[in-house]
């Protein structure tokens, strides 16, 4: 069957086109690597502990449900499913919370830079890691892709595998190893830096096409006259056309830019075009699942479905293993 592939992902906003590239479009090709044993699941969870007004939770899980199916999550080869739907991963946080050392989490830099940023820690944003172990270890996952600013996560999530392991003296849980691609380029924004909701500088990934097209036309560019040759490798707009764009295609762009005689106006266009026909598909496979809430709904339900097969199996070994039967 391979090994078990796990990862899952935060419903904190609306997805950008920095999102799709840097993560959602690996997390989705998993499928293929190991069909039928990969998991992946909305972190609501742990969203909660920025404490979201209750629609806006519901609004976000619901719209990164339909967006990854739009863009090729198939359910048959992952199970897709929210993490609140499956029982026993918050016994087994708790669990693992009373062999969980304050000082690993106290080192962890991501509550660290929250709270450096004056952010007023809850006792569940401490204990994050903690229920991100939980998630992981229940369904006895040994493979994590993740992101590099969640690589301290993983680490502690082994740690407290293996010492409660020992503690208990019993195989208990898989030791699960990372996947963390450092190749994976930081996708610029409209205004060069690294694209980020924080930053208002996103082209949304299902955003309304007059929006879009708004939003590419205001790049910032530089002065250069419109029959003045141009660097394309200097140029914002290039970056982004490269994203949606053959080797051949990418080519012609850049003599074009390097011709003269065209102007920053004409790349963005160009831009326009190429995002809306390398979306194109994704868009329309999107609306048809806008007019079937149910199927998503149902996908979900069979995804905790199974999910939830595997986490009764383990929190039954460590209930057992801990005292509790
Ligand atoms: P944001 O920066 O907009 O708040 P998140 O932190 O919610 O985005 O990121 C969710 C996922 O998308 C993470 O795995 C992150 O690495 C990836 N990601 C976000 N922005 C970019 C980007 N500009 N380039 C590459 N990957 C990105
Ligand atoms: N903390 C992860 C993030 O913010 C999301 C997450 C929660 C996760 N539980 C997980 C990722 C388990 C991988 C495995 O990106």
């Amino acid at each position: 069957m391979g090994k078990r592939i796990l990862t899952g992902i935060q419903p904190s906003g609306i997805l950008h086109i920095g999102n799709y590239f840097g993560a959602m479009k690996a997390s989705i090709e998993l499928q293929e690597q190991n069909p039928g044993n990969t998991f992946l699941f909305i972190a609501d969870l742990h969203s909660l502990t920025v404490n979201p007004k209750p629609d806006d939770l519901r609004m976000r899980v619901e719209r990164l449900a339909l967006d990854f199916l739009a863009c090729g999550l198939d359910p048959e080869k992952t199970a897709f499913f929210r993490q609140s739907d499956i029982n026993g991963v918050c016994e087994l946080t708790w669990i693992l919370n009373t062999i969980t050392s304050l000082g690993l989490l106290e080192r962890a830099h991501s509550y660290k830079d929250k709270v450096a940023k004056g952010f007023v820690p809850n006792n569940g944003l401490f204990s994050y890691p903690v229920l991100m172990a939980a998630d992981i270890l229940i369904y006895k996952s040994q493979l994590v892709p993740v992101g590099k600013d969640q690589k301290q996560h993983l680490e502690i999530t082994r740690d407290i595998a293996i010492k409660f392991n020992q503690m208990y003296n019993k195989e208990v849980f898989t030791i699960p190893d990372p996947i963390i691609s450092e190749s994976v380029a930081v996708i610029p924004g409209t205004d060069g830096q690294k694209m980020s909701k924080s930053y208002n500088n996103t082209i949304e990934l299902f955003g309304e096409e007059k929006a879009i097209r708004k939003k590419i036309m205001s790049i910032p560019t530089d002065s250069t006259p419109m029959e003045d040759p141009k660097d394309p490798d200097k140029c914002n707009i290039f970056a982004l056309y490269k994203l949606f764009s053959s080797e051949q295609q990418i080519e012609e762009m850049a003599a074009r830019y390097r011709a003269g005689n065209f102007g920053y106006g004409h790349a963005k266009q160009a831009l326009f075009e190429a995002y809306m026909d390398f979306f194109a598909p994704m868009r329309k496979r999107r609306e048809e699942l806008l007019k079937d809430p149910a199927y998503i709904q149902e996908v979900l339900r069979k995804g905790a479905e199974k999910a939830n097969e595997a986490a009764a199996q383990t929190l039954d070994e460590v209930r057992r293993t801990v005292g509790l039967r």
